[in-house]
């Protein structure tokens, strides 16, 4: 067996995770690691915790070695980075795997699937985390055995008083709060998981964004005016998501990371015979899908629990399912056409808020 390389780019929060993924697979010996990043505290930080890691203070020196064909470059650096860093690494004939979100809009990530194209490479991107959880796949197989008759509606609400990545999660990042270097907010940060496990379980072939808003509630915030906080922190859509049987599910989409509202989290998929909402993120120690359907003219539920899997966590997925899919592996890896139809999903909720116009995101390859 040979000896895989992996490069990562950026020695940051989410960089240790993929370390951590790697060093729990069983291939782990037969996997070299290198890692860049210019920021000599974040370098010293990392490699206090992974001393195995060989250590660079620019991608482009670690990358100057000649490429082998199984080698994986993953971008672990902030949003407004990864067009650039992810272009260099396919174009120096690798494969790439890329932190969420892909790009910083869709024209970014449609040029990078043109150069992974033109190099015959795989662009991936790190969106995987929350799928191939236990209720999404139970959800799945209900909707292959018809129990919910036509699905019609789909409401996907997420909602927190304070969860804000910048100020309650990883207050020492402030980069997200900055639109410049994030792309936006709650919805760049939490959108790619939302969107792969919307179009995971509904696999549309077209999808409609006919309305959306974006909002950033008044808060008291922990910083001075020299902090740029120009983000959304709540924002809502009406997406119709076209199915490839012709039919159509109105999407209820709303998302908040700040809210004077209150909190809720529903997932819950509404179709002719029956009704199911579900926990989708499966972080507790168990989880439970509910079935509602009609029985004699009454609404009965049946509950299903499920222990949640421990052996493998969220942070795992992403470069577990991409090292897998180039392996020829069966993967639940979201690369080429599916990562961009994925990531133009997303950013159409951006361009419809922004335009006050519907948008409309046809998948390639269906
Ligand atoms: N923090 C999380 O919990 C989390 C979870 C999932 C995904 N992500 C995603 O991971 C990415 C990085 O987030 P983070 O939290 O690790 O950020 P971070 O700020 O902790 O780390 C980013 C690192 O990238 C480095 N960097 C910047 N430009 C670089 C360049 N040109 N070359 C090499 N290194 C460079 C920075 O010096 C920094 O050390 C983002 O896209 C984010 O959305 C983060």
């Amino acid at each position: 067996m040979s000896i895989n390389r992996i490069y990562i780019v950026g020695a940051g929060v989410i960089s240790k995770s993929h370390v951590k993924a790697l060093m729990k697979m069983s291939e782990s010996k037969m996997i070299k690691l290198s890692v860049a990043d210019p920021n000599q505290l974040a370098l010293d930080s990392f490699l206090e915790q992974f001393p195995h890691v060989q250590s660079f203070t620019s991608m482009k020196e670690m990358l100057a070695e000649p490429a082998a064909s199984n080698d994986i470059v993953i971008v672990a650096t902030p949003p407004f980075t990864h067009y650039e860093l992810s272009l260099e690494a396919l174009q120096s004939g690798r494969h790439v795997l890329c932190e969420k979100p892909l790009a910083m809009n869709r024209d970014e990530a449609v040029r990078l699937l043109e150069a992974a194209n033109r190099m015959n490479k795989h662009i991936g991107c790190c969106s995987t985390r929350f799928l191939d959880i236990v209720t999404n796949n139970k959800v799945k197989r209900m909707l292959e055995e018809g129990l919910l008759g036509r699905v019609y509606q789909l409401k996907f609400i997420n909602r927190k008083h304070r969860s804000r990545t910048g100020i309650e999660y990883q207050p020492s990042t402030r980069w997200f709060l900055d639109r410049s270097k994030s792309g936006g907010g709650t919805v760049m940060d939490w959108g790619p998981y939302d969107i792969a496990c919307l179009n995971d379980l509904l696999k549309p072939v077209r999808v409609d964004v006919l309305h959306a808003w974006m909002e950033n509630p008044e808060t008291f915030l922990p910083f001075g005016n020299e902090v740029i906080f120009d983000t959304e922190q709540h924002a809502g859509a009406a997406i119709v998501f076209h199915l490839k049987d012709g039919s159509k599910v109105n999407v209820t989409y709303e998302r908040a990371a700040c809210t004077h509202g209150d909190e809720q989290s529903i997932v819950e998929l509404e179709g002719t015979r029956g009704s199911v909402r579900w926990d989708w993120l499966c972080l507790k120690e168990s989880a439970e899908v509910v079935y509602t359907i009609d029985q004699d003219g009454q609404a009965v539920k049946q509950k299903f629990s499920f222990p949640v899997d421990k052996n493998i966590n969220p942070f795992d997925k992403p470069i577990l399912f991409f090292y897998n899919a180039l392996h020829g592996q069966d993967s639940r890896a979201l690369m080429d056409e599916d990562a961009v139809f994925n990531f133009s999903c997303l950013r159409a909720i951006y361009e419809c808020a922004e335009s006050d116009q519907p948008i409309t995101v046809e998948r390639r390859r269906a």
